[in-house]
């Protein structure tokens, strides 16, 4: 398939790479010249490190079928677009109201990949919400296997079944359906357990080594809360708290002090190369 991918950051780049890997043609769309030379070598080096580890044949065979620009107007012969921009609603509406515009297949699937932000809400700016879904990875998006497919109220079922067949026959991940709510099946249950261990810390309860290490080896996670707040980002995982505390305001979603205050301060955790951790 002709595949469009708007954002070259964490999320953005692994689905571009999946999606290459799974030999579809990939168009990337960044903001700017230097964001997208930052994507490029993001998407090179993931591909050498899998490469070297024997996982594909040839990171250059892979790179040929990705290319990286800044201009919008590369998506116009996509057949499936999938947002993959920062957590913010103005500027996901503001794109999904361009894609509207640019994209000319008029059955392109216009897909999302919000942690939390509600699809039906983005397929409203379109003259086609009928084509817009969400279609939401996990980091790292070449390594952990579920994608949530979350219909819009106005999401056609023809859509959700193609979106579905897309991730599982052609990309080779499992799909789950979730209801379009903040935070969808998998967020909604993980982001409070991570404000949880972050009360923790910010009540002087344990450090943020002790929980982490209790986790891994007392319930066996693949890492504890804190580590994995700072792999999915403090200021992604404060925006899928602020979303989820909006649509449903319980306090087990609000966002602790302490995370504000990182995220305010500029740590960010791994990609900022502090957060709970340094890096
Ligand atoms: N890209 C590609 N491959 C990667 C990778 C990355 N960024 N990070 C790790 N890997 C690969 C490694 O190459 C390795 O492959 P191999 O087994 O074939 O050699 C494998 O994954 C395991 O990696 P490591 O040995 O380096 O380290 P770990 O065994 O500790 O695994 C981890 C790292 C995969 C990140 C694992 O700790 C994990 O799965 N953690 C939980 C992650 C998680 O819960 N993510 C969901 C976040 S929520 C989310 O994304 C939703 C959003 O909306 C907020």
């Amino acid at each position: 398939m002709r595949v469009g991918v708007v954002g070259c950051g964490l999320m953005g780049a692994g689905i571009a790479e999946v999606c290459a890997r799974a030999g579809q043609d990939v168009v990337v769309v960044e903001s700017d010249a230097d964001r997208a030379a930052a994507g490029r070598a993001r998407l090179t080096a993931s591909l050498e490190k899998a490469q070297a580890k024997g996982k594909i044949d040839s990171a250059a065979e892979v790179l040929e079928r990705i290319s990286v620009g800044e201009d919008l107007q590369a998506l116009g012969d996509r057949e499936i677009v999938i947002e993959a921009i920062a957590e913010d609603e103005s500027l996901k509406a503001a794109l999904f109201a361009q894609l509207d515009q640019i994209v000319k297949a008029s059955d392109a699937i216009l897909a999302t990949n919000t942690s939390s932000i509600p699809i039906s809400r983005l397929a409203a700016v379109t003259g086609r919400p009928e084509n817009v879904i969400g279609v939401h990875f996990f980091n790292p998006v070449p390594v952990l296997s579920l994608v949530e497919i979350v219909p819009g109220l106005l999401t056609a079922d023809e859509t959700t079944r193609r979106a579905t067949d897309f991730a599982q026959d052609v990309l080779g991940k499992h799909a789950i359906r979730s209801p379009d709510r903040a935070g969808f099946v998998v967020n909604a249950l993980l982001i409070p357990f991570v404000l949880s261990a972050i009360r923790m810390v910010e009540a002087g309860f344990a450090t943020a080594e002790d929980i982490d290490e209790g986790l891994v080896r007392g319930a066996a996670h693949p890492m504890g809360p804190l580590r994995l707040a700072d792999l999915i980002g403090l200021d992604t995982t404060a925006a899928v708290a602020r979303s989820l505390y909006e649509e449903f305001k319980e306090p087990l979603f609000a966002p602790p002090p302490l995370l504000l205050r990182m995220v305010e301060t500029g740590l960010l955790g791994r990609k900022s190369g502090r957060g709970f951790y340094t890096y």
